[in-house]
């Protein structure tokens, strides 16, 4: 493994500023009109044409020589000339800070780790030690400036990537505000402070410190205080009401829940605690549920509910480390501070640092006498009181409506496209449009995360996969078209290479708004057209997070009647997450799923067909979802509700 064979880099390694290709620190500006032509292609077939002349004329004035385009474009030229990264600020409070809608589901992305076989409680605190101690050890890694600079892979290989997001795994918060959250960092330092990571425990929190007199605690010690935890989670009058709930409530009403509660003392240190730990690791009760790929998952993104151990999680911290008694582990992210690739690092190193470091809990000797961990207290008024239970009833119906499918596509992987000489990524994107024409009859704006992390600070940008390319290829493929699925790749690819060069449209996009905004403008037209709207409501939204260890990341969708689709592209196989609501009679996560495999193996046979090459050893024959019933009743070949008007 890189990381466990790496010796560390000298500290300009790690300081290294992103220089651009043209000598510029941060990313780029894209051109405004490469930009406008972008978006005109991007939306030009997915409105209908009464819409699209509309739009022509609204891109045409704001593109116009000394029009608002190009002074805003100049006023972005200026930004970027002093900020690291022009983008970054307004990127974080449009993805994610001012976004209002619950973290669970909604926007935390989850990893599940492969099943774990617990005989006993020992066996899951021996575990929660041996995984603590790993945390211990990647922090620091990190503090230390000790971890291998992450070189990009696939696409234009070989750059060094930012790694800004790494400092901010263990030190951030997201704090919870009326309008707007705001990203709290603490700062990360070398020498051993005091240290806690909280456990959650039958929904009740404690500390647990990790450095005591400048030393670290070690496995055995950590054992110990786990399960000096258990027992006193287990004292009934002692136990507090389930506060965590009110963190999975929308931000607006946790905010409103959090000012009221840190009124009282107790209540206050209660959540400075809480925002000044390293990372919660959440020790849950046994599910009562058969733990399938599919219910892990809905367990790590949502916990099971109330009745579960929905309480049981402090959902404002980055990292949450579960593990279940009944051997449901895995990590729910607050997504804000860092991306899904970092994630997977952290929890590889984790995996492979268990694996390869045995339990050191006979050999290490314990401090003689550790402090006892500590219970959090909580003051509940009437008025918590009827915040927790109008949050119970919101989590309730979020673990109702989530629609999920975890399904590993065993007809083929990576290699098998690689043969064909085109893109895996690129691929699987073309045969998710490819899906959601078969199921939906039309494309939609579609997102799928690009690493910008070539450039300082960068975080991601979007690739519009539904290109007019992909929509010619999908409509095609009733009369086998092998050159337009190259042309529909070749257009991915191209998208691709643009987005992680920092040409992309969407963050630019944003950024000519936000500026506007910054400048007390009027709103240019071009954001408050309808087309603008429907291009940012992205009814499928898509992510690729491979991984080494056998486990995968999967996230909710981020609109009403869309599609999260995260995948994992291996060498024989790919793993496919996909979610949808169940109240959205449009969706059905289930019958996607099994359109998709038929889609995958249709294109299959087409490359196979045309080139035998390349021919896999198990070419299966055709198997299309086509006749499937939706949940409201009609025909899959039917266009979403809000896209009636597309063209397609
Ligand atoms: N012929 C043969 N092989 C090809 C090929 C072609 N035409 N095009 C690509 N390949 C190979 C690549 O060399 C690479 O090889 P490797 O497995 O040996 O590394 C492999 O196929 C994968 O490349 P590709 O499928 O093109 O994808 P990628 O790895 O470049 O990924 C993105 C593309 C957009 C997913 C990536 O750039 C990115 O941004 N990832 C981050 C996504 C993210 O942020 N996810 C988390 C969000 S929370």
């Amino acid at each position: 493994s890189p990381l466990l064979s790496w010796s560390p880099p000298s500290l300009t390694g790690w300081r290294r500023p992103w220089i651009h290709p043209s000598g510029r620190l941060g990313s780029p500006v894209p051109p405004l009109q490469q930009t406008l032509n972008m978006y005109l292609k991007c939306t030009s077939h997915l409105i209908t044409e009464e819409q699209l002349k509309k739009t022509k004329a609204i891109v045409e004035k704001f593109g116009a020589p000394g029009g608002m385009g190009e002074f805003l474009q100049k006023k972005l030229l200026e930004r970027s000339e002093h900020t690291a990264n022009w983008v970054y600020d307004y990127w974080l409070e449009d993805m994610y800070l001012s976004n209002r809608l619950a973290l669970p589901v909604n926007s935390s992305p989850v990893m599940v780790f492969p099943k774990q076989n617990f005989r006993s409680q020992s066996d899951t605190l021996r575990f929660a030690a041996h995984l603590i101690s790993g945390v211990l050890e990647y922090k620091s890694l990190i503090d230390g400036r000790a971890l291998p600079v992450d070189y990009a892979r696939g696409q234009l290989a070989g750059t060094p990537l930012c790694m800004d997001q790494y400092n901010k795994v263990f030190t951030s918060y997201r704090l919870p505000g009326p309008k707007t959250d705001t990203l709290v960092a603490q700062k990360s330092t070398v020498m051993p402070e005091p240290e806690h990571i909280i456990v959650a425990c039958k929904n009740q929190f404690f500390v647990l410190d990790v450095v005591i007199n400048f030393r670290r605690l070690n496995e055995k010690d950590l054992y110990t205080q786990l399960e000096r935890i258990r027992k006193m989670s287990d004292i009934e009058e002692e136990r507090l009401p389930p506060i965590g709930l009110l963190t999975s409530d929308d931000r607006t009403q946790w905010a409103e829940a959090r000012s009221m509660l840190i009124k009282d003392s107790t209540n206050r240190d209660s959540i400075d605690m809480i925002e000044r730990c390293l990372c919660l690791v959440c020790l849950d009760e046994p599910s009562g549920t058969e733990l399938t790929d599919t219910n892990r998952a809905l367990l790590m993104l949502h916990g099971g509910g109330t009745d579960k151990n929905g309480g049981n999680r402090w959902y404002d911290k980055p990292m949450q480390f579960v593990i279940g008694a009944d051997g449901s582990c895995g990590v729910v992210c607050e997504h804000s501070p860092f991306e899904g690739i970092v994630l997977v690092q952290c929890t590889e190193y984790l995996l492979r640092y268990m694996r390869g470091s045995p339990s050191k809990l006979v050999r290490a000797a314990s401090m003689s006498e550790l402090p006892a961990p500590r219970q959090l207290h909580w003051k509940c008024s009437a008025d918590i009181q009827t915040f927790l239970t109008s949050s119970a009833d919101k989590l309730q119906r979020l673990v109702k409506n989530l629609d999920m499918n975890v399904s590993k596509f065993t007809g083929y992987g990576k290699e098998f496209i690689k043969k064909q000489k085109m893109s895996p990524d690129a691929y699987v994107q073309v045969a998710l449009q490819f899906t959601f024409y078969r199921c939906h009859g039309c494309l939609v704006p579609t997102y799928e995360s690009a690493s910008i992390r070539r450039f300082q600070e960068g975080r991601v940008d979007n690739i519009r996969s539904s290109t007019p390319e992909a929509l010619a290829f999908v409509k095609a493929m009733d009369v086998e078209k092998m050159e337009l699925l190259w042309t529909a790749i070749k257009a991915q690819t191209n998208y691709t290479i643009l987005a992680i060069t920092g040409m992309a449209i969407d963050n630019h996009l944003l950024g000519l708004r936000e500026i506007a905004k910054e400048l007390k403008l009027e709103k240019p037209e071009l954001f408050s057209d309808t087309t603008y709207a429907t291009s940012i409501h992205f009814i499928l939204s898509t992510s690729q997070v491979p991984t080494t260890e056998e486990m995968f990341c999967c996230y909710g969708p981020v609109v009403p009647n869309g599609y999260g689709a995260c995948y994992n592209p291996q060498t024989d196989h790919i793993i496919f997450c996909v979610s949808s609501f169940c109240d959205s009679a449009e969706t059905s996560s289930d019958l996607f799923v099994k359109t998709l495999e038929g889609c995958l193996k249709e294109m299959q046979d087409l490359c196979t067909k045309c080139n035998t090459e390349a021919k896999p050893a198990d070419s299966t024959k055709r198997k299309d979802g086509t006749t499937k019933v939706m949940k409201n009743g009609s025909n899959v070949h039917k266009c979403l509700k809000n896209m009636s008007h597309c063209k397609c």
